[in-house]
């Protein structure tokens, strides 16, 4: 597999609580990368269903650039091992497997497309959760300021009202992704507030604080907001107690699964070209953990 490492740029760096980098969509010609080896069947299967080139191209780059700092920061050792993986709402969350354990985990990340540019971000905390934007400088910002605008909204020194417009509203997007809504949430119930160069406090509409960065890549305004540190430490919610009838069913599941894997692991051969170990096995038991999310 080729090294991403180099054409990935970090952004905001240096945050505990999430890691984010930039890709350029041309970077998958660059770097000649072929989905069978970044993507689990799941996404690959979610990648057929895009429609036009486009669209396909700057989807892949996204999971390809979370991967590839994924696979940099050491969280994963093979990429289709993390899944980026979408609520009803099409919120993304990642979940990463050891195929050698059948462990998972379920943490938040966030991707965004503009132009050239494909930006994601992961949380590293097991609670913590992230939303990131890029969105091009446009004039548009200043009709649409009624679709987004706060009047308690603040910046401490605003470039002009194109770059402030720009500015608040992807900080805002951001804000909508970490919720999970997205633009239903309605971007005036949310509030931005500058209280240092580059850091806002944001507000979500039932007025719980968020943090906020933001930096500039020429006319692209880049963004992130995560959870407050004393959200994503707090102590983790216990998992649903199940019902006798639950456990037995999940009981024999697991022990399916499980035959199944030794079962494959003693045939020499068959497991599809460019699957990780373990990968096709896992897949039910992928879904029985997400479901406990
Ligand atoms: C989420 C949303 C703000 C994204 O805005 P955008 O400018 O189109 O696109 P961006 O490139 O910045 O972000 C796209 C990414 O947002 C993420 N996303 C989509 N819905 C999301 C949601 N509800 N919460 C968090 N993230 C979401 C996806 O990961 C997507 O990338 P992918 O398709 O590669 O997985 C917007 O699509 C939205 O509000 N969607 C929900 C409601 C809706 O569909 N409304 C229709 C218009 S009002």
């Amino acid at each position: 597999m080729f090294d991403l490492q180099p054409s990935l740029r970090a952004v905001m760096s240096g945050d505990p609580d999430f890691r984010a980098v930039l890709w350029e969509v041309g970077g998958l010609e660059k770097s000649a990368v072929d989905p069978a080896q970044w993507l689990a069947p799941e996404e690959a299967i979610e990648m057929g269903t895009l429609r036009g080139e486009k669209r396909r191209r700057e989807w892949l780059a996204a999971r390809v650039a979370l991967k590839g700092l994924l696979l940099a920061d050491g969280v994963v050792s093979a990429p289709a091992t993390a899944i980026v993986r979408k609520d009803v709402a099409g919120a993304p969350r990642l979940v990463v497997y050891e195929p050698d354990t059948g462990r998972y985990e379920v943490r938040g990340c966030s991707i965004s497309h503009s132009g050239v540019y494909v930006l994601c971000a992961y949380a590293p905390g097991r609670r913590g959760r992230v939303g990131v934007d890029i969105e091009r400088r446009t004039w548009r910002m200043l009709y649409l300021r009624r679709k987004y605008a706060n009047r308690a909204d603040k910046l401490i020194a605003p470039p002009d009202s194109i770059g402030a417009g720009t500015l608040v509203w992807s900080l805002k997007e951001s804000l909508s992704k970490l919720i999970g809504t997205g633009m239903g949430c309605g971007f005036p119930k949310l509030v931005c507030s500058e209280t240092g160069p580059g850091r806002c406090e944001m507000f979500d509409p039932d007025g719980v604080a968020h943090r906020g960065r933001y930096e500039w890549l020429d006319r692209y305004a880049i963004t992130a907001v995560a959870d407050p540190p004393e959200a994503a430490a707090a102590a983790p919610v216990p998992p649903r107690k199940r019902s006798l009838l639950e456990r037995l069913a999940r009981k024999r599941r697991l022990k399916r699964l499980r035959r199944e894997r030794a079962a494959r692991e003693d045939e020499p051969a068959g497991a599809p070209e460019g699957a990780p170990a373990g990968e096709w096995c896992n897949r039910e038991e992928s879904n029985l953990h997400a479901s406990r999310h």
